[in-house]
């Protein structure tokens, strides 16, 4: 049985005031979550989660990382600074990064590579545009971005992965994919690994990102090969951040 995960992207959204609302208020309704839960905090907020959340079941991520360990690369962040303030997963390859700063499928599978190497469990994001949906590729734009990375690494790291899927289309739009949809390309996905490792595709958890919600994230996660939730809108409000959290 995989367990459930939920995982909060909060985006370019905090201040220090929010930041300590929306904690205080997610630990204060975490009883009867049995899921895991991950926030995934602007850097300049790792610190203050870091203090709110220690000795709790909360778990911290970033949102993005640099490949390398140290040096001149002025405005950037190491994996290894990532985990000195406490967090144990990083969000790598999400859409808003691939469309709005180029990084590429080979930059995704070193950004992977470079958080597996530091400790850190990447949260790999993949899934199509509308686009490429449209014109029926939405499993050959999958394809191609797991297999950057299996090609880099090798399929035994995903045993220290966890796999967004999050069709562009769905993301801040509230148009989220039917639970039909998600699990038709969650089950690909796990096909495709299983191509490599039947049992590490039966252990890697695979959640679905893109205007999951309150409403709608009981159905999904009731999906066979949906193991949970990567929220972001409805990751900044408490209540509605722990609802999905329940409904896992
Ligand atoms: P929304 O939940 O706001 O659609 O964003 C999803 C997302 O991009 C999480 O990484």
């Amino acid at each position: 049985m995989r367990k459930t995960i939920v995982a909060g992207n909060w985006k370019m959204n905090a201040s220090k005031e929010s930041v300590k609302t929306l904690i205080e208020g997610i630990l204060s309704g975490m009883n009867g979550v049995s899921s895991e839960v991950i926030v995934c905090a602007p850097f300049p907020y790792l610190s203050q989660v870091e203090t709110l959340i220690s000795n709790t079941s909360l778990m911290l991520g970033a949102q993005n990382l640099n490949v390398n360990t140290k040096g001149a690369f002025t405005g950037e962040v190491s994996p290894d600074m990532i985990k000195d303030f406490g967090a144990q997963h990083v969000i790598v390859g999400h859409s808003e990064r691939r469309s709005l700063y180029g990084e590429s499928i080979t930059i995704v599978a070193e950004k992977t590579k470079a958080a597996i190497d530091a400790g850190l469990i990447p949260l790999l994001c993949v899934g199509e545009s509308l686009e490429e949906r449209d014109s029926g590729n939405t499993e050959v734009v999958v394809a191609e971005q797991l297999n950057a990375v299996i090609n880099l690494l090798g399929i035994e790291a995903f045993e220290g992965i966890i796999i967004a899927y999050e069709p562009v289309w769905a993301i801040g739009t509230g148009l989220t994919a039917s639970p039909e949809q998600a699990q038709a390309v969650h089950l690909f996905i796990r096909g495709l690994l299983a191509d490599s490792s039947e049992s590490i595709a039966q252990k890697t958890p695979i959640l679905y990102g893109g205007s999951m919600n309150a409403g709608n994230a009981a159905e999904l996660i009731s999906c066979s090969d949906i193991d949970g939730g990567l929220i972001g809108g409805a990751a900044l409000k408490a209540e509605d951040f722990l609802q999905i959290c329940k409904a896992g």
